[in-house]
């Protein structure tokens, strides 16, 4: 399949840009600066210039699915974090839909889809748009998955992960970015897992396994 990468630039977004070249799915990568388009052009990827504040409907075209994997990031202001991870999404939900793009993969975050008591008071206006904008994609008739992946880091994955609608114990656990991408590239396709929010963290089972036994 063709899928278009929102956040293609980012710290998941080009492993996941990687991780496609590599697959039997083409990737398509949605950045906002020029530079950022001829950097990935030279690499022989497909790119596409667009911006989640401005008209993004010229991406979705020829393309089968989508993968949300962009943020406003930790260092913008509180505002930000709604235009980009709740409005942004949901604009890209929307643009989906009005493409008949059916295949949806959302990177949310895991304590977004617990007990907003248990939010820390600085991530309450993060999880609180993570959360509107997945709770915006159930609404819809897409064949979604929303994967939410606990802390995540840069080290080096080993494939092996949980996937798990709900993972209870979190203590000290974490996620690396490109067992992440390797998550998604594996979901792509994977209709069971169509209509499922899914926490993720680094655990005993092959990306492959821990995907296809999802019910
Ligand atoms: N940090 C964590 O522990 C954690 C845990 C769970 C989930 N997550 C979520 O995982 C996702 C990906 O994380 P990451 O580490 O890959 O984030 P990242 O490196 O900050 O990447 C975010 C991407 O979003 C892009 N972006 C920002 N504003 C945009 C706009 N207006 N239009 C188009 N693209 C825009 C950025 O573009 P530029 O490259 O041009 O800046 C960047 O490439 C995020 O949604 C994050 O909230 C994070």
């Amino acid at each position: 399949m063709k899928i278009l990468i929102i956040g293609a630039n980012g710290q998941i977004g080009t492993r996941l840009v990687k991780q496609l070249k590599e697959s039997e799915h083409t990737p398509v990568a949605m950045v906002r600066k020029k530079d950022q388009v001829d950097q990935f052009e030279n690499e022989g990827i497909e790119t596409v210039l667009a911006d989640l504040e401005e008209d993004i409907g010229h991406a979705f075209k020829n393309v089968d699915g989508v993968v949300f994997s962009a943020g406003s990031g930790a260092h913008t202001p509180e505002s930000q974090t709604k235009v980009i991870d709740e409005q942004g999404a949901i604009k890209a939900i929307d643009t989906a839909l009005d493409a008949g793009v059916n295949r949806f993969i959302m990177v949310s975050a895991l304590m977004a889809n617990r007990d907003p008591d248990a939010w820390p008071d600085s991530m309450q206006h993060y999880y609180e748009a993570k959360s509107k904008a997945d709770d915006y994609l159930r609404s819809t008739d897409l064949n979604y998955t929303i994967l939410m992946p606990g802390r995540l880091t840069n080290d080096e994955g080993n494939r092996k992960v949980e996937l798990n609608e709900k993972i209870s114990d979190l203590e000290g656990r974490s996620i690396t970015r490109d067992d992440v991408a390797s998550v998604i590239v594996e979901l792509i396709d994977s209709e069971n897992t169509y209509h499922k929010s899914l926490d993720l963290l680094q655990g005993d089972e092959p990306v492959r396994e821990a995907v296809a036994k999802i019910s």
